[in-house]
């Protein structure tokens, strides 16, 4: 896949091109070279502090600033919005400014110009209608998510039979979960903009071609950074469905892998304990984590499409992350929410945990099986929302 050209503040990307790619499969490759210089020690001050044994800077509960596992080390900060206790941890993250504020300026420079064109409504919309942190009046927590992860790739139960991977890497279509970092899913949030990694694992899945796609890596030499921008599931209810949500997935893979992500999150994605006072008029417990309202925009949007079902019980399949099939008996005014609770009964994934999709779309859950026109015996894919 070639990478669109240069994508920075002032620099309009190509976007017939990453609009076409988002509507076919929600992500696209963007060149970065314009940064590389600063993406360059932001990699080497990040690499340096991960490879700092004994940090004991944290624990694994906290929600933002450091924290580790047995698996993996990360870096998590509300960009530009720090907390007092973080800050120490700056030197490492910020390098001119460059983590602190860029990712917000130029994401939020990409709404602002280009909102209506990509998503068909407006940046005001995204904040208020859709709960896109970002794009909500100017305060403290106007800003996007920056996630740093450093997977060690230690897990005892990692698979080296490369042979095994390669088959599974790219013509198959179901799953190996053994040999998964972080098993298929998609993002909550609008839009997320992948910096760099420093080793092969990422992959996102490309729907038309029903092959999985490995993300760019950055090369040792440093000479070229190729970015990943893609799409979560508030960017399908923002476009009625047009735009797909990019799955991904990370396998294990033979070295630790850095790599540093920004995310323009939907406001359920931060605690309840960081969002303050002015923003409380807009929140209402009810509202957090639910889609009705999104539902009932989504729905307006297809009020004018057909019911190619006839009436009565039928039954659908629902490929799991394993491949194995379930049968789910069903109506056509069944909705997906419905359905994931189906599955519950099945299988025990709780409905936020379960996100469905058919011809690369994820079924939004107040959404109906007519209104996208499964038919019986239709196959539909079950991946975990993290
Ligand atoms: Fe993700």
């Amino acid at each position: 896949m070639q990478p669109l050209h240069t994508f920075s503040v002032g620099v309009a990307p190509d976007l017939v091109s990453l609009v076409s790619q988002f509507e076919k499969r929600g992500f696209c490759f963007v060149n970065l070279d314009f940064a590389k210089d600063r993406l360059s020690v932001l990699k080497t001050k990040l690499t340096t502090f991960f490879s700092t044994p004994n940090k004991a800077l944290g624990s694994e509960n906290v929600f933002l600033g450091y924290s580790s596992t047995t698996s993996k080390e990360t870096l998590r900060f509300l960009a530009g919005h720090h907390r007092e206790e973080d800050k120490h941890l700056l030197p490492y993250l910020n390098v001119d400014g460059f983590m602190d504020e860029w990712c917000n300026t130029i994401v939020r420079k990409l709404l602002k110009t280009h909102a209506v064109d990509i998503f068909g409504c407006s940046y005001e919309s995204l904040g208020n209608d859709y709960d896109i942190l970002l794009c909500q009046k100017e305060g403290p927590f106007s800003c996007g998510l920056v996630d740093v992860a450093y997977y060690l790739n230690n897990n005892p139960e990692k698979i080296h039979n490369k042979q095994k991977q390669e088959t599974n890497n790219n013509n198959d279509n179901d799953e190996d979960v053994t040999n998964q970092n972080c098993t298929s899913h998609v993002d909550p949030g609008l839009i997320s903009l992948s910096l760099f990694s420093t080793a092969p694992g990422l992959q996102l899945y490309d729907p038309e071609r029903e092959e999985w796609i490995d993300a760019p890596v950055a090369s040792k030499d440093e000479e070229s950074f190729v970015g990943v921008l893609w799409c979560g599931d508030a960017a399908v209810k923002a476009s009625g469905g047009r735009i797909k949500a990019a799955i991904h997935r990370v396998l294990y893979h033979d070295e630790p892998r850095l790599t540093v992500w920004y995310e323009a999150v939907h406001r359920s994605q931060i605690p309840e304990s960081f969002l303050r006072v002015r923003e409380v008029a807009a929140i209402t417990s009810n509202n957090i984590g639910k889609e009705d309202k999104c539902g009932e925009v989504v729905k307006s949007f297809e009020a004018n499409s057909s019911n190619s079902q006839d009436d009565g019980i039928f039954c659908i399949k629902i490929k799991t992350l394993t491949g194995r099939i379930i049968e789910v008996s069903v109506e056509n005014d069944y909705t997906w929410y419905r359905v994931k609770q189906l599955i519950e009964e099945k299988e025990g994934i709780p409905p936020p945990k379960n996100r469905l999709i058919y011809r690369g779309q994820v079924l939004v859950d107040d959404k109906r099986i007519c209104d996208n026109k499964v038919p019986s015996g239709g196959v539909v894919h079950m991946v975990l929302a993290l």
